[in-house]
Parts: structure tokens; C-alpha cells; sequence
């Protein structure tokens, strides 16, 4: 039978590759150590788990829920940007809870394209980005992003050479997978150059809580008029450790917003209720969590960071988000960075994510995820210190 038109614009999925060598060598009784996914470790604070266990025993919480989220929480959202970023948002027109901020993008997504609709996307970057509009119909004009290119002047011939012109333009910083940041005023030409070019902006700061070494990530929405251009998408997966909990929110132009919640009410009836109380308190409660969060993958940035240095591999430290974004060093380069993942999962029993599954921009390096402890990290670093100091001798 011939594949569905949206499952053939899929192309295969670089991370399967590495997944299935990975399950192969466990299947094998290999100890993997892995950095792979970006999918937090650390348990959920027990207060939010406490108030989830409560509001479960109470049987006005099973029904179906709002799609668009319950008030309590749409304020709490509210009262975060408030007191976070001093950015005033109404929780009826202004904010809508989405199952997590992966689910937000897509439905969004479909909600704003018309078929062969151009979109910007950052390249390298996190999936969804890209194949929430691929899966809408829309076609795709990368922006390639790094820390050494000029992004608006790339941004720029994006725009000139497009037809038709862009509609929308996707941003995320502290970046997945690059963990680039950024400071306002990088946001303030974001919003002048969506209005110059006709874009409406959807920013993503899943990470902006996890920041180290005092610097603190910006909203575009702190941007005066920015409301007119863009939403922005925020995620407690990983500032509250929740990734299986599924809750995320967008905030900000209340045209996208009333479009997302229309959508939604189709697709949807909101979260379990219970998630969405415990959500609120995350948001209101006590935020002492979210610093220990912050210094346990600090810590294991800086283990990871020296203990390659000292072998020879010196990687920029990176000041939000749970990633690495290390080039491979000289003497694998050539290989590209699957081969160079597929040798180092063989020879270190070390898996990452290879640069290339982020975008073409992304294959000089690989993402190294912070989610494993510090001892793990330390025992990761030993086998990659044998395997780098072996160098070129190590062929795939
Ligand atoms: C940049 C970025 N945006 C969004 C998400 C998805 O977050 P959520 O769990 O809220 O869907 C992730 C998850 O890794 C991410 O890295």
C-alpha cells in the first residue's frame, strides 16, 4: 500500500539509528552510559507530586477538563511572566495550557498554515520546530545558526530569496541543541525585523530556567509592542523535572492564542485535571527546587567539561539549557557527526546525539545531554579519555 502523503514527508529519523545500536548493545549486556535524549533525570519535587495524589482522590477532578486549561493555572502562568520577566499577560486572551509544549508547536502549527506556506526555522535545531509545519503542509526555509555566523543577516537572505515570502519565523533560546543564548536585545531586532518582514514570531524558551554562571534568559514578550508579532512557548518539563507530565503553555498575541484554543477545543480536552492543579502549585509553590535543578546540572556540566579538556577535547561552556554542544574533535571530524557517534557508543559505550539530526548545520558536532550523575558522568569520561587518546587508530 503507498505511504500517506504526511507520513512520506517524514524522512528517516537520524536518532533511530543510534537508538537501535543502543538497544542492541544493551541487548548484548553492555552498560551504556547515556547522554543521548534530553529527558531529565531527576524526579519531580514531592510537593507537586503530593498535590497531584491529592487532587487524584477527589472524583470531581476525573471528568474532562478545559482544553485550553483551567483559570487557576492560566494565572499562575500569568504570575510567572509577571513576576519572571515583567511581562503583563490576561489568562483569558493572552495564555492557553498546552499537553505539553511539544503538543502546543503542532496544533499551532496546523492552525496557522495554508499548504506551501513558508516557515523560517533555525538550523541546526530541536525537531518539532521543523516537522510541526512539515506535517501542517508548510515548506520549510532553513536559517542556519551558529555562535560564530551572522543570524539576522542569514535571516535576512532567508527572507529575500523566499517565495512566497515567509509567514512565520521559529526561535529558541537558550537553544536545543546548540545551547546558544541570547540577551534582549537580540529579541528587540527579532520583533523589528517580524515587523519589517511581515512574520509572526513563535519563540521557544523550554530552558529558561536551567541558566548557570548568573546569566538569566530573556523573553521575547519583554520586548514593548512584541505582543503584536509573537507567542512564546514555555515547558515545565524541565525547569520542574516533569517531561512525562506533559504540561506546557503558550502566552502572548492573542490572535495565535484564540487560533491555538480553537484548534485545541477540537482536538482535545485539556489534561487531567489533577496534572493541572499540581501544575499551578509548580508555578506558585516554593522555587527552591528549581535552583537545586540548576546546580546538579551545572555541576555535571563543569565534571564533563574538565574531564574532556584534560584529554584533549575543549568545549565551550555552555550557559543555559542541559546540553553540550561539542564539536568533534579534529581527528574524527571527517567522519561526520553519525559515524563519529555510531565509534563512540562502540569504543566508549558512550551515546550522544549526532549534530546531523538537528539539521545539516548541526553535523560538525554532537549534543551531549546532562542526564546521567556524577558518577556515571565521571565513568563516561575515563572511557572517552581511552577512546580519544587511542585518536585516529580507531577506524569504524
Ligand atoms: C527546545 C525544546 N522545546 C520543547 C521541548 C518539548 O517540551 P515538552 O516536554 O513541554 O513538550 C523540548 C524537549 O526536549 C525542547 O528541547
Amino acid at each position: 500500500m503507498e505511504e500517506f502523503f504526511r507520513i512520506k514527508r517524514l524522512p528517516p529519523y537520524v536518532f533511530a539509528v543510534v537508538n537501535e545500536l543502543k538497544y542492541q548493545a544493551r541487548a548484548r549486556g553492555e552498560d551504556i552510559i547515556d547522554f543521548g535524549m534530553g529527558n531529565p533525570d531527576l524526579p519531580t519535587p514531592q510537593h507537586i507530586v503530593d498535590k497531584l495524589c491529592e487532587a487524584a482522590q477527589q472524583g470531581r477532578n476525573h471528568r474532562y477538563s478545559l482544553s485550553r486549561g483551567i483559570f487557576g493555572l492560566r494565572r499562575a502562568i500569568c504570575g510567572y511572566y509577571k513576576r519572571r520577566f515583567d511581562v503583563d499577560l490576561d489568562p483569558d486572551t493572552e495564555s492557553i495550557v498546552t499537553i505539553g509544549s511539544k503538543e502546543g508547536l503542532s496544533s499551532l502549527a496546523l492552525a496557522m498554515t495554508t499548504p506551501g506556506m513558508t516557515v523560517l526555522t533555525p538550523n541546526p535545531t530541536y525537531p518539532i520546530h521543523v516537522y510541526s509545519f512539515v506535517l501542517a503542509g508548510a515548506d520549510i526555509r532553513h536559517v542556519p545558526l551558529s555562535r560564530d555566523g551572522d543570524f539576522f543577516e542569514e535571516l535576512r537572505r532567508a527572507v529575500v530569496n523566499s517565495w512566497p515570502r515567509p509567514k512565520v519565523l521559529v526561535v529558541n533560546f537558550p537553544s536545543n541543541p546548540t545551547a546558544m543564548v541570547v540577551d534582549l536585545d537580540f529579541y528587540e531586532k527579532v520583533v523589528a525585523c517580524a515587523r519589517e518582514y511581515n512574520l509572526m514570531v513563535l519563540s521557544d524558551i523550554a530552558y529558561a530556567e536551567i541558566c548557570f554562571d548568573g546569566y538569566r534568559a530573556p523573553s521575547i514578550l519583554q520586548v514593548p509592542g512584541a505582543k503584536e508579532v509573537a507567542v512564546e512557548f514555555y515547558s515545565l518539563s524541565k525547569t520542574y523535572s516533569m517531561p512525562g507530565w506533559r504540561v506546557g503553555f503558550s502566552v502572548g498575541n492573542q490572535h495565535l492564542i484564540r487560533a491555538l484554543a480553537r484548534i485545541k477545543s477540537y482536538l482535545d480536552y485539556g489534561m487531567f485535571q489533577p496534572i493541572q492543579i499540581a501544575a499551578t502549585v509548580a508555578l506558585n509553590g516554593p522555587q527552591e527546587c528549581v535552583a537545586e535543578a540548576r546546580q546538579i546540572y551545572q555541576s555535571r556540566r563543569d565534571i564533563l567539561l574538565d574531564g574532556l579538556a584534560r584529554s584533549g577535547w575543549q568545549i565551550e561552556a555552555p550557559k543555559a539549557s542541559m546540553f553540550v554542544w561539542a564539536k568533534i574533535p579534529d581527528d574524527f571530524r571527517h567522519l561526520g557527526s553519525l559515524e563519529f557517534t555510531k565509534l563512540l557508543l562502540k569504543e566508549a559505550k558512550v551515546a550522544v546525539s549526532p549534530g546531523v539530526g538537528f539539521g545539516e548545520y548541526g553535523d560538525d558536532s554532537v549534543r551531549i545531554a546532562l542526564i546521567e550523575n556524577e558518577h556515571r558522568t565521571r565513568q563516561a569520561i575515563r572511557s572517552m579519555r581511552r577512546f580519544l587518546s587511542a585518536g585516529a587508530d580507531v577506524r569504524p
